[in-house]
């Protein structure tokens, strides 16, 4: 150990009393928690997180460290509130601890949080039973994982055990996750070029919303004998900025992906449970892939848990010979099922696809009056539904409009390296007057901005104050006063 057991255990024992804190910190425990919190990322986790981050340098006096929130509202440990326009990234669309959701996932853990491996778990079942009556078409069996990026892995996997085939189809841009087997079908050269030699098999990207590119690499690869498993696709592309394909792409990769005999693989891991203004993005079109992967807030913004679906036909070599060909110890735990029942009982109920219609409606309005007044900041704007990206004229305009934004209330995406276009995606269940507050907010930071642009824009951003984080000392420590009747073994 290189430190003793002492104090290992002391400051495990601190921490452990502030995840039981219910209060908001004093500010002098703020201090000491954000302080704390720069230090371990700096030293233990990533310090290019807090170089990068415009809530680390940008939120006044001291960092945001995020310390709780309610449905469209966060709050950091200052008190500090924000109105979530990021929504995790289409994490939360149920909101933030959507208390429902938290009700079935309280209970759940006082009798069986994770899975014996042996007996039958009821709620594993249950969620895949869901599941099943919510997608389109003969879509039928699920298995459950913890991250978008798995559930696409495991889709890989799928399509290539029952084609026999090694051969992808997918799009430039295309972002579906960064473990080994999504990243080699990703479409961006930052995450892939890094890491070298990817999946060996033969991968062909085409244009996204090009159904003709992706029928003429379909005739090519059979012409010239390449077993082509899958065409695989996001069916809006998010992280390349909401970027919405034409009306006849899905139908026609259907049908060019069935003219073939390859399967298709939707990605729905950003886009489904109603954001997309349909449960799932598919819907839109009547289209029915063989293979569906799903994430983000199908856990209801609590839990972590994602799925892959596909038909009885296609699942069959997921069952025989070998059941266990894919398994994992963890995913499929109850914990996480319960949260994804209660999330999707929820998106149902509240009827989350018109939602995220009307929302969309009411927001975009009044965004693509913004754009028009502020040429000098936005190149466009772009999105359908609930997944709206800003496209701006720079790097340094758009990190400067969401550093602004942050300032004034609204968190948004803003990283100083991709920063030229930035994702709206609030919870579903945003409510119109915090939609308003959000878009008085951004009007007064276009305002600043364009201002700023007059003299010059470096010279704003320079401006901005950063915090130097300090180490851990023990002997400073205000919270050893408090919550001392606390006690943790
Ligand atoms: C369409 C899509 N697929 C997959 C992923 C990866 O999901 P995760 O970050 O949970 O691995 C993302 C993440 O942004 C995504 O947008």
């Amino acid at each position: 150990m290189k430190q003793s057991k002492e104090t290992a255990l002391e400051y495990t024992h601190k921490w452990l009393e502030i995840i039981k804190e219910k209060q908001t910190p004093t500010t002098e425990e703020a201090d000491w928690i954000a302080n704390e919190s720069l230090y371990n990322f700096r030293e233990h986790f990533n310090a290019g997180w807090l170089e990068y981050r415009k809530s680390v340098t940008l939120a006044g006096q001291h960092a945001a460290i995020e310390w709780k929130g309610k449905w469209a509202k966060i709050e950091d440990i200052y008190g500090r509130s924000y109105i979530d326009w990021l929504g995790g990234y289409g994490l939360l669309s149920h909101g933030w601890s959507n208390p429902e959701v938290i009700e079935a996932v309280q209970s759940q853990l006082l009798h069986n949080p994770m899975p014996s491996q042996e007996l039958i778990d009821p709620l594993r079942g249950v969620l895949a039973r869901m599941i099943a009556d919510i997608t389109p078409g003969d879509l039928k069996y699920s298995f459950f994982c913890g991250s978008g990026t798995e559930a696409n892995e495991w889709a890989i996997k799928l399509a290539k055990m029952y084609t026999k085939k090694a051969g992808f189809i997918v799009a430039v841009k295309w972002f579906h996750g960064k473990t080994m087997g999504s990243l080699s079908m990703i479409g961006k050269k930052d995450y892939r070029e890094p890491v070298g030699q990817l999946y060996s098999g033969p991968v062909y990207h085409v244009p996204f919303g090009d159904a003709a590119a992706v029928e003429r690499q379909l005739e090519i690869c059979e012409t010239i004998g390449v077993g082509i498993a899958a065409v695989m696709m996001e069916p809006i592309q998010g992280e390349a900025g909401a970027i919405v394909p034409p009306d006849d792409f899905w139908p026609r990769i259907r049908a060019a992906t069935k003219k073939h005999n390859v399967l298709l693989i939707a990605d729905e891991v950003q886009t489904g449970i109603g954001r997309t203004g349909k449960m799932w993005w598919v819907d839109n079109w009547g289209v029915v892939p063989d293979i569906m992967t799903l994430g983000k807030s199908l856990g209801g913004g609590v839990m972590p848990i994602s799925a892959f679906v596909s038909t009885e036909e296609i699942w069959q070599c997921m069952m025989h010979p070998n059941p266990f060909i894919h398994t994992t110890t963890t995913w499929g735990n109850a914990l996480s099922c319960s949260a994804a029942i209660a999330g999707l009982h929820i998106a149902l109920r509240d009827d989350f696809p018109k939602m995220a219609q009307e929302k969309w409606e009411y927001m975009m309005k009044k965004l693509q009056k913004l754009v028009k007044k502020y040429p000098e900041i936005y190149e466009s704007i772009s999105g359908k539904w609930l997944l709206i990206a800003q496209h701006f004229r720079s790097a340094e305009i758009g990190y400067a409009v969401t550093a602004e934004l942050f300032r004034n209330g609204v968190l948004i995406a803003g990283t100083l390296n991709s920063a030229i276009t930035s994702r709206i995606e609030p919870p579903i269940v945003i409510t119109y007057e915090e939609i308003d507050a959000g878009l008085k907010a951004l009007k007064k930071s276009l305002k600043t901005v364009s201002e700023s642009l007059k003299n010059s824009i470096k010279t704003h951003l320079e401006s901005l104050e950063a915090i130097p984080p300090q180490p851990y000392n023990s002997d400073k420590d205000p919270l050893k006063k408090m919550r001392k009747n606390l006690s943790v073994k």
